[in-house]
């Protein structure tokens, strides 16, 4: 049977999608010391591992950004040996691109828009570039856009991370997919990103405020998403 792992950031994107699908909680992992909540069952024939990054012990919040989804994910494909691996969450675009709960996935490179080390070499690496696979026929039945993913650990956008995420075309900035991409990619997994827009990065609100507006829409949005994409995995 095939088996899929799902890393998501956040409780509140990942809820809808794990009472829909009924999946279980799993009993954590007593070697890792980190508490990553999991949930597992079946869903169309297929095992489906939904991986969180969990809350900080200090700050009560989630785990959200590249540090945390890069831990999540290895010690999740150590765990389960999973075929296809996704990275399902929120982000936010430019007004242009998309509108508030749109679906955004790609056919290109993942990259990194707030890793700058100008020495030769050094910068690609920064950039990243990680592999994600788009199969159109995973996405029958569900309106989406391709674009460019982009990764940073802020919320904001300072204007440097804002030219560099134009110089790379990016379309969904968000904070952990190209973490998630690369340790997919180390160990020659399979990996794409669904991403639901909760906020317009270039309009004058604050997007903290659009993305808590919207989080709970883009969420729901992101959920049937899912369930659609995993019907539609063979
Ligand atoms: N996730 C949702 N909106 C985001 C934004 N504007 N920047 C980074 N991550 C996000």
């Amino acid at each position: 049977m095939k088996r899929i792992l799902i890393i998501m950031a956040m409780e509140a994107e990942a809820r809808p999608v794990i009472d829909q699908l009924g999946l279980a909680a799993l009993p954590a992992n007593q070697q890792l010391q980190s508490g990553f909540p999991r949930f597992r069952g079946e869903f169309e024939g297929k095992e489906i591992i939904i991986s969180l990054n969990g809350k900080s012990r200090e700050y009560g919040v989630d785990r959200i950004g590249t540090e945390y989804a890069a831990l999540n994910t290895q010690s999740a494909i150590i765990e389960f040996a999973p075929d296809l691996i996704i990275n399902a969450g929120t982000c936010g675009a430019f007004s242009a691109d998309a509108e508030i709960a749109d679906i955004i996935t790609t056919d290109q490179p993942v990259v990194y828009h707030d890793h700058r080390v100008p020495l030769k070499g050094f910068s690609e690496f920064a950039t990243g570039h990680h592999p994600a696979i788009y199969r159109p026929e995973y996405f029958q039945g569900v309106v989406h856009k391709l674009g460019v993913v982009t990764t940073g650990n802020s919320l904001d956008m300072p204007v440097v991370d804002r030219q560099v995420i134009q110089q790379n075309r990016g379309m969904a900035k968000e904070m952990e997919c190209a973490s998630v991409a690369a340790v997919a990619s180390l160990y020659e997994i399979d990996f794409f990103p669904i991403k639901s827009v909760t906020d317009h990065i270039d309009i004058e609100l604050n997007n903290v405020d659009q993305f808590l507006d919207n989080l709970n829409l883009a969420s729901i949005k992101l959920s049937e998403t899912l369930i659609q994409v995993l019907t539609n995995i063979k």
